[in-house]
This record gives C-alpha cells, sequence and structure tokens, in this order.
C-alpha cells in the first residue's frame, strides 16, 4: 500500500471519465462482485444528493447562473460534506468505497473552465481521502457525446458540451499519480468490466 493510505482500513476506488463513459455501470457490476466476496460496498457519487449538489445540478440548465468562483465553491463544499459523512466514516469502518467522480472532475471539468488543475488537486488534498486507485474510463469525446445524446436519449447538458468536453479530456489524459489506471471503454460493459477487474484485482486480492 501507498503511503497516503496506511492509516485506514477500508479500500477506496474511484471512477473517472467524460459524461457517457459508463462510470455508474461500472461500478454496480464491480460493487457485484466485491459483494459476492464478502466485503461491505459502499457505492456513492458526486455531485451529492445534498445540499451543495442539489444547488449544483441546477447549474446544469444554466451554468452561466453561477460564476465559476461560485461553481468551483459549490462543487468543493458538496465534496467536503460527502468525505464527512459518506466517504470518511465507511473508510474508518473498514469499507470498500466506490465513488463515481470525485476531485479529479474538479480538475478537469473547472480546469477546463479557466482553474489550474494542479491547484484544485493540491486543494483537494487537503482534506479528501487521496483513493487507494483512480480507474479513468477512456473514450473518444464523440463516442461518449454519442451514448448520452442518442442511447440514453438525454439532452447535452451545460457541463457536456462537446467542445468543453475535449478540454475535460484532455486534462484527464494528462492526471498522473501510481494511483491512476486507464480503462479502454469503448468495447460493451462486460468487456469493460473485466479490463476493469484486471486493474483492481490485486488491490482486493480478488
Ligand atoms: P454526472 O456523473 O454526469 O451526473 P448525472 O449522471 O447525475 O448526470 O455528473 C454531472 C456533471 O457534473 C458532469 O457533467 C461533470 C460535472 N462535475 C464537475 O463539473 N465537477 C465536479 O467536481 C464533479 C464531481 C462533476
Amino acid at each position: 500500500m501507498t503511503k497516503h493510505n496506511r492509516n485506514r482500513k477500508g479500500l477506496f476506488v474511484v471512477f473517472e471519465g467524460i459524461d457517457g463513459t459508463g462510470k455508474t455501470t461500472q461500478i454496480e457490476m464491480l460493487a457485484r462482485v466485491l459483494e459476492q466476496k464478502g466485503m461491505t460496498v459502499v457505492a456513492t457519487r458526486e455531485p451529492t444528493d445534498g445540499q451543495y449538489g442539489q444547488k449544483i445540478r441546477k447549474l446544469f440548465q444554466d451554468r452561466s447562473s453561477a460564476t465559476p468562483e461560485q461553481e468551483l465553491q459549490l462543487f468543493m463544499d458538496d465534496r467536503r460534506e460527502h468525505v464527512r459523512e459518506v466517504v470518511a466514516p465507511a473508510l474508518a469502518a473498514g469499507q470498500v468505497v466506490l465513488c463515481d467522480r470525485y476531485y479529479f472532475s474538479t480538475a478537469a471539468y473547472q480546469g477546463a473552465a479557466g482553474h489550474d488543475p494542479r491547484t484544485i488537486i493540491a486543494e483537494n488534498e487537503k482534506f479528501a481521502p487521496i483513493p487507494d486507485l483512480v480507474i479513468i474510463l477512456e473514450a473518444p469525446v464523440a463516442v461518449g457525446v454519442h451514448r448520452v445524446q442518442k442511447l440514453r436519449g438525454e439532452i447535452l447538458n451545460d457541463f457536456e458540451q462537446e467542445s468543453m468536453l475535449d478540454k475535460v479530456a484532455a486534462i484527464f489524459a494528462d492526471l498522473e499519480g501510481d494511483y491512476i489506471r486507464r480503462v479502454d471503454c469503448t468495447g460493451d460493459a462486460a468487456t469493460v468490466h473485466r479490463l476493469v477487474l484486471d486493474q483492481v484485482a490485486e488491490l482486493f486480492s480478488l
């Protein structure tokens, strides 16, 4: 285990990637495998459904209603609450936490909006536990957009416009750290699941 997580009992895996990469599906599939092995799994996500997460979701329809600074602050406040109330207690209790987006999304999305990604990461690491593994699901932006629009029948929200997602993807591609693993998610869910299992096998002794 790496230095940062020596003092905690649980294991913490985060899924990241642009919209339409299938993070939620992959978390559900991994959670099932880990639960079958007898682990207690907390599957959670950001933005949360809490007080700040609800404000964030309103921004999806009209991003211009907040300044970039206010937007960043909302994601930070949401995360602080999420860490305090969900992530840290679960890790302290020795549970497995699987999180759909975390501060790497803030680096990528608010970074794409003009903030410095490195500063965002440094500010988050002052209070947010560093994950044991960050699985970045990778697909071309056009594939992610196609999945959101055509397959889910959703309209792209203000955070999902293609020009913005190109910048988001570039920041995800630049992230470095010994806990970062990249997985090609252009295949079907079962194929991606097998690739994810390869990446987490050592951590979970699968
Ligand atoms: P998403 O996972 O797509 O939520 P849902 O499935 O409920 O629509 O996340 C919503 C959006 O929030 C996504 O476009 C990325 C954005 N986001 C940020 O801009 N910064 C952040 O720190 C996080 C966690 C998400």
